[in-house]
């Protein structure tokens, strides 16, 4: 009988690939299968994020939990960026925990697995060339990494510190798996990265120096690849060149992330962005001008150390001006091993709750005032998820979750669809005969 993995992974796309990746690497060289129950696991692995405080607290209650009612025998491993920088310290506020392995170092699964107590987490480790098995968790989209780590030093963030130096990954394994993906049917990839269009800045080995852009040109003529997707570009890189990649390649799906993070210019200085309000709303205006149809999506944070007021006034601001398709927002959570861990002027919880407040409800505002107008449009969906409600649903180019009245024949397939009716989360449309 095989042996069972359960694994949980919280956090970003880099995480989920990881995921992939371990579950590659276990299933292949040590006969593992996976399973959604972590009571008849042998091996439990949790797969974690540190970026905001509230996972890291989670982290030693699941653990918990974990190690009460597994199966008798059954290891506990984990993984991820917590792994990264809590350490040692994971095995020594939860013993029974078996291995800690770092996000730089995924492709030590096997090893750590057959090491009582062992803790891997060099952030430097560079796994940049490392061929993993291959595992995919949709039969539909491929996620792919493109590089690794972060040279970015924003100071509110701990990636750098638990992802390490960013090495960008040679463009020939990267189209070598997309070709293998569509190979094995997938029609959609989505580059991975916590800086993609900083791609090229450095590999760990002699390697000709192609940027994001030629990367993105040379994935486009992989055949039968129909959509390219991309998480996340930094506004910084975000050159007229990139834009114009962007807005003319039929291949590359017209959803842009741009992380503004701030609309604040001095608190942009404060966080280390490298750009201003003016250079954001520029780039938001030329994308817009070459590309209309494009949706874009943002993170922000509000209450950063020394956020005034005014300086909140300036992301509404931003905010009323772009009208974004998606918000992430987030409060201001403090960080070890960051810069601004140790910045004064700290906002005052109260007020950062009603900022938020403040910020998601004129989102909604916004999001219901667009969603509405986009009835009667036709978009083309590519069907990726069996609803349970007998609907199947998928995304449009732009990025908009569309679904439709069907089954399962429908996986993998695109349609053109026209937008009947809008909620918060998904549209409803009908396939056009
Ligand atoms: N390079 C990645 C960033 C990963 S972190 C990207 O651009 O997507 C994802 C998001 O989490 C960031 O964009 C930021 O909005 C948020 N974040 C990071 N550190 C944070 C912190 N200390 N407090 C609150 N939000 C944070
Ligand atoms: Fe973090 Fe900034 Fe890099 S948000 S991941 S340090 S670009």
């Amino acid at each position: 009988m095989s042996k069972k993995l359960f694994i949980e992974t919280l956090g970003c796309a880099m995480n989920s690939r990881d995921t992939e990746h371990m579950i590659a690497e276990l299933s292949e060289k040590e006969g593992y299968e996976t399973t959604t129950d972590f009571k008849e696991a042998d091996l439990i692995l949790i797969n974690t994020c540190s970026v905001r405080e509230k996972p890291v607290h989670k982290l030693f209650s699941e653990l918990g939990v974990f190690n009460k009612n597994k199966k008798e025998g059954a290891k506990i491993g984990v993984c991820g960026c917590t792994a990264s920088h809590l350490g040692k310290e994971i095995i020594k506020k939860a013993p029974f925990v078996s291995f800690v392995l770092g996000a730089r170092n995924v492709s030590k699964i096997t090893e750590v697995l057959h090491k009582d107590k062992a803790v891997e987490i060099d952030i430097n480790y560079d796994e940049s060339e490392f061929a993993f098995k291959d595992f995919r968790s949709s039969p539909y989209k491929a996620y792919i990494n493109i590089s690794m780590g972060c040279d970015k030093s924003c100071t509110f963030c701990i990636v750098p510190k638990t992802r390490g130096e960013e090495i960008s990954i040679p463009d020939r394994l990267i189209i070598q798996e997309a070709q293998r993906a569509v190979e094995r049917g997938a029609k959609e990839i989505f580059l991975l990265g916590q800086n993609v269009n900083n791609y090229g800045r450095r590999f760990s080995g002699e390697h000709e120096k192609i940027n994001f852009t030629e990367l993105l040109r040379r994935l486009s003529k992989v055949e039968g690849l129909e959509r390219i997707r991309f998480t996340s570009p930094h506004p910084f890189h975000m050159d007229d060149e990139f834009l114009e990649e962007f807005a003319s390649n039929p291949k590359i799906c017209k959803s842009m992330h741009m992380p503004l993070q701030s609309g604040s210019t001095k608190i942009l200085k404060d966080m280390k962005r490298g750009y201003s309000k003016e250079w954001f709303l520029n780039r938001v205006e030329k994308l817009r001008s070459i590309a209309p149809e494009a949706t874009i999506s943002t993170d922000i944070i509000v209450a950063f150390p020394g956020e005034s007021n005014e300086d909140f006034e300036e992301t509404i601001d931003v905010m009323k001006k772009v009208r974004f398709d998606q918000i992430f927002s987030f409060k201001y959570s403090p960080r070890p091993l960051t810069e601004a861990e140790k910045f004064e002027n700290v906002v005052d919880p109260a007020v950062a709750s009603e900022r938020l407040s403040y910020l998601q409800a004129l989102q909604q505002q916004i999001i219901d005032e667009k969603n509405a107008s986009r009835i009667g449009e036709v978009h083309t969906v590519y069907f990726e998820e069996l609803n349970a409600d007998g609907y199947v649903s998928g995304r449009s180019d732009n990025n908009l979750m569309i679904k439709v009245k069907g089954s399962e024949e429908l996986l993998g397939t695109f349609a053109d669809v026209k937008i009947i009716q809008a909620n918060r989360t998904i549209f409803t449309g009908e396939i056009l005969a």
